[in-house]
This record gives structure tokens, C-alpha cells and sequence, in this order.
């Protein structure tokens, strides 16, 4: 691709984005914009829905075409992905689905966004599990040996992000899964920060569950995402929360309690969906990733990034916290003298919108494929704007 053509291709995505190109917006690890064409979906759904009514055989193919799009997206088969609500909702099929037993252990990072965090506290309380947390510190250290270390005969599990929310560090998840296979453990990942940003090829990785949400990176609507669950994932975890949608139906039997489970990951899936919404997540999934292309947009995201950490790291008292040789489109930062609310809030007032964490506390920008370096200039200029005059340095 020429460079004109690469400056056409980046003015093409800002114009499906309004959001995206009225402000410097850098939050895409809360919610991404949604694109031009994923509202008209959505508009466009719901109209069908209003004027010739709903039907459960639409809302099958919605689904259906919805799966196609999130597995070609990571590239991985069909009966691999289950569709959810949110990374939260794959976190507890993952986590919840396991026959646990007083005494049995869970391994959690330290690093871990309460969507993970708290369904391992449940299983803590509900079974009498053990959880081993393990301290990954900014992750730049042998995360798999500080993981194995935390190993017993009691541990039956994995919990950890991908990359990691509060640090932005990109965790070594391809050789945590290759530890938990040698242990004969199930690895449950949080995605909800790489799925769209870090290269995740499914299919190859074997991943036992993979929990991405669609509001994120990936610029779909919010209330959709997809679960991704290996062949020794949908084989060794059982269904937690279950309705007609997670069984063979034909199959079972309403009255005697025979039912067969769906053979593929569909089975952790429940009942209805919101159906305009689930098409508004395969327009934006198929858009990143078929058109503009995942590898294209995973680079753009990783040197968008690096650029945004060296401008920070330029301003005098800013200390910026995420590993470069292990990052992705997320910065975290501290700004010396300055409440990391208090700077969000002073540059959302300049149109600059980052947003901040409270373990470890820290501002957090986020780069990703429809921002330019013009953004990140700006977004360098406000903060060192905001803190002269909340520091008053
Ligand atoms: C690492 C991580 N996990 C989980 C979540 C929760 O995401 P969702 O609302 O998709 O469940 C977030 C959201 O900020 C996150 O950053």
C-alpha cells in the first residue's frame, strides 16, 4: 500500500466516525466509536422489526451470520464461538463451569478487571476453592514461570487477561496455555482489551476460553461480544446458565429432563438476543477485520501506540507505567501533583477523552486504528497543558 493510499484508507474510517473525528478520542478501551455503516445496521434491523415484526427464524440467521463473522474475525471455527453480552458473560461461563470441589485451586493474576476478579471470588465463597493469586507486577518479568510457581496438585485452573487493563501489557498467553495444557488445566482469558487490538489467530492458539466483548476495540454496539471456547473447552466445562438456546431441541425431552447439550461452543449461549444489536456487532467485527483488515489494524493500533508512549514519556512529570516492548494500543501514567480524575476531567473539557483506573492509580489513554498522530499530539499537548495548571509546574 502506498502512503497515499494508507492516508485515504485512515480518512475513509475517521469519516464513518464522527465521534471519533469531533474529538480526540483515545477511550477506546471503554467503548469504541461506532462506525457510519453499524448505526444504519442497527436503524436498519429495527426498522424490519417494526414494520414487518419479529420472528425467531430472522433472529437465528442474525445469529448465525453473527458467529461467522466474530470466528473469521479471530480465525477459528464456527463451533468454537458462543455470542454473550460482554467479556463478563464469557468470564463466567469459564469460570463457573467447572464441578468445583472444596479445596480445589484457582490461579488469578493480579491484574485482573473485577469482570474476572469476581466470578473467581463466587467460586471461592460457593465451593470453598482456593484462589492463588499470583503477582505479575507491570508483567515485564517470567509472567509462565511466576504462574507455574503458584501450581499444586489442587489447581484446576488459569485466570488471566490478555493484555492486561490497568498496565497495558501484553501478557505471553500463547505460552500460559501451552503451561496449563503440560498441567492438564483449563486457561480462562480475559480478552476484553486485546480483542481487536493484540493478533489473536484462535484457531492456532486453542485457547480454552477467550472472552471478548464487541463494545470495545472492536466498535460494535454495547451489550454483544463473543466467547471463545477450544474442543477441550466445550469438552470439559459444563453449562451454567442454560434456556432453549443451549440445547439440540429436537432432542429434548420437555417433560422427562433429557436434553442434549448443542455440540459446539453455542451451547454456553441462553435464549433471545437483542437481534439489531447482534447485527450492528457482525457489521463492525466484519468491517475491522475483513475490510480494513485485522493484521492492518492490529499494527496500526501497535504503532500508534509506541508513538503515544514516546510523547508521553517526553512531558516533564509524566512517568509513564506500561512496558513498551511488551505493549499494545494502551498508555497508562501518572502526571506528578495531579489526581488522575482531575486530569480526565480537564481534558475531557478540551475535547480529549482518556479515562482513568484505580489499581494502580493511573490515567490511561488508548490508541487505536481511526486516531492519527495529530490526536496523540494534541492529547500530549492537553496533558502537559493540564498539568502546568493543575500542578502548577
Ligand atoms: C480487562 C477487562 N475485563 C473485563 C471488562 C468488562 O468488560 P465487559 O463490560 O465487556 O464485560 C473490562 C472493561 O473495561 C476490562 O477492561
Amino acid at each position: 500500500m502506498t502512503a497515499i493510499e494508507y492516508d485515504a484508507k485512515v480518512d475513509a474510517i475517521r469519516a464513518e466516525m464522527p465521534y471519533a473525528r469531533n474529538n480526540v478520542f483515545l477511550n477506546a478501551g471503554s467503548f469504541g466509536p461506532i462506525p457510519q455503516r453499524t448505526m444504519d445496521a442497527i436503524h436498519d434491523y429495527m426498522k424490519l422489526e417494526f414494520e414487518e415484526g419479529r420472528s425467531f427464524q430472522r433472529e437465528a440467521q442474525t445469529k448465525t451470520t453473527a458467529r461467522e463473522a466474530a470466528a473469521a474475525a479471530f480465525e477459528t471455527p464456527v463451533r468454537t464461538v458462543a455470542l454473550t453480552r460482554h467479556t463478563t458473560d464469557g468470564m463466567n461461563i469459564g469460570i463457573m463451569g467447572l464441578n468445583w470441589e472444596q479445596g480445589d485451586e484457582l490461579i488469578i493474576t493480579d491484574t485482573e478487571h473485577p469482570g474476572g476478579q469476581y466470578p473467581a471470588y463466587v467460586v471461592a465463597r460457593r465451593f470453598g476453592v482456593q484462589l492463588r493469586r499470583v503477582n505479575l507486577g507491570d508483567g515485564t518479568g517470567d509472567v509462565v514461570g511466576a504462574i507455574e510457581a503458584a501450581i499444586s496438585n489442587r489447581t484446576r485452573m488459569i485466570v488471566t487477561s490478555h493484555l492486561t487493563w490497568n498496565t497495558g501489557t501484553v501478557l505471553p498467553i500463547k505460552e500460559i496455555q501451552e503451561l496449563a495444557n503440560r498441567h492438564n488445566l483449563l486457561l480462562i482469558c480475559d480478552a476484553a482489551q486485546s480483542a481487536g487490538s493484540v493478533p489473536a489467530k484462535l484457531g492456532e492458539l486453542e485457547i480454552d476460553v477467550y472472552a471478548t466483548p464487541g463494545q470495545k476495540w472492536l466498535c460494535g454496539p454495547e451489550g454483544t461480544g463473543a466467547t471463545f471456547v477450544s474442543e477441550r473447552g466445550i469438552e470439559r466445562l459444563y453449562q451454567s446458565v442454560v434456556g432453549s438456546s443451549s440445547m439440540q431441541y429436537g432432542a429434548s425431552e420437555h417433560v422427562g429432563g433429557y436434553v442434549l447439550p448443542q455440540s459446539g461452543a453455542n451451547r454456553f449461549e441462553v435464549a433471545g438476543v437483542n437481534q439489531p444489536a447482534v447485527a450492528g456487532y457482525t457489521s463492525s467485527v466484519s468491517w475491522i477485520s475483513q475490510e480494513l483488515g485485522m493484521d492492518w489494524v492490529n499494527e496500526r493500533i501497535a504503532t500508534l501506540g509506541k508513538y503515544a508512549w514516546d510523547k508521553l514519556s517526553n512531558i516533564d512529570g509524566v512517568h509513564v507505567i506500561t512496558p513498551k516492548d511488551r505493549m499494545a494500543g494502551l498508555v497508562s501514567f501518572t502526571v506528578e501533583g495531579v489526581e488522575p480524575p482531575a486530569l480526565v476531567e480537564r481534558l475531557a473539557q478540551d475535547r480529549v477523552i482518556i479515562r482513568n483506573i484505580g489499581f494502580p492509580t493511573c490515567s490511561r489513554l488508548s490508541a487505536s486504528f481511526y486516531n492519527t498522530e495529530e490526536d496523540i499530539d494534541q492529547a500530549a499537548a492537553a496533558i502537559d497543558n493540564a498539568r502546568r495548571e493543575l500542578a502548577g509546574q
